[in-house]
């Protein structure tokens, strides 16, 4: 495992960007895995600032960790708006080469099964970005999720629907499901990146790179991948806008 600290979110998400940027150099055809939330907002802001330096994105193909079930993708709540507002469009991705899971599929179980099918004909990921849930969670497999699992849909808990609340209008708002890639799909990436920024998460982190692996602390069985970057900084997200 690498482990990097920085004092600033700056400074984290920065380093985060030049990992990405990085790889899409070296491989333009690379298969990039994102992560949504407050964490990786810097990061995007840093790779749209390096298109418009002239990084090439138009060959990447991306496959987003998870999605809400029910909020469909005009919504500015949906992880697919997220993206295309936060990334996508500022890098010139279209929806062809993009993949979040459907949140509106009719068959949520089958969706899940096509998103794995769609992953694996890609190649799996080259390069998964990660941030960390105040419960342990990644993507959003929650406490107990089996370590091997595939993309699935699964009920959010009080604490990560609490923790998402701020996008919300109430806490009735937020969904009570989602679908989301399976631990062990995250665990198929080639390398990991994780970011974890706050003092509040410290615990957490800790607990998931030096505790048990454990279903208990999703994040642990990150301990078993052989290509973990961490970059950690004690300042909490914020933008740069
Ligand atoms: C959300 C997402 C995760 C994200 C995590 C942390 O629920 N599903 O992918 O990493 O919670 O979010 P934040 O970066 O906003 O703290």
């Amino acid at each position: 495992m690498i482990y990097l600290e920085t004092e600033t979110y700056s400074a984290a998400s920065r380093l985060a960007a030049d990992r990405i940027a990085e790889l899409v150099t070296q491989k333009p055809d690379c298969v990039l895995g994102l992560a949504t939330g407050s964490t990786p907002v810097g990061a995007y802001e840093n790779l749209i600032r390096r298109h418009e330096e002239g990084l090439d994105f138009s060959r990447i193909t991306t496959f987003n960790l998870d999605e809400y079930v029910g909020v469909p993708k005009s919504d500015p709540n949906s992880y697919d708006f997220f993206m295309r507002k936060n990334l996508f469009d500022g890098i010139g991705l279209s929806a062809a080469s993009t993949h979040i899971p459907d949140g509106m599929a009719a068959d949520p179980e089958a969706e899940c099964l096509r998103y794995e099918a769609a992953l694996a004909a890609a190649g799996d990921m080259d390069l998964q970005l990660l941030g960390l849930g105040l419960n342990g969670h990644i993507g959003f497999n929650e406490p107990g999720t089996p370590l091997d699992s595939q993309t699935h849909c699964t009920p959010l808990t009080a604490s990560t629907r609490t923790a998402n609340a701020r996008f919300f209008a109430s806490l009735d708002a937020v969904p009570t499901q989602a679908l989301t890639m399976g631990l062990g799909t995250i665990l198929r990436a080639k390398a990991v990146l994780l970011v974890v920024c706050g003092e509040s998460k410290r615990a957490i982190l800790d607990a998931a790179l030096s505790g048990p692996v454990t279903p208990d602390v999703p994040a642990s069985v990150l301990q078993r991948h052989p290509s973990l970057t961490v970059i950690y900084t004690p300042e909490a997200p914020h933008s740069s806008k």
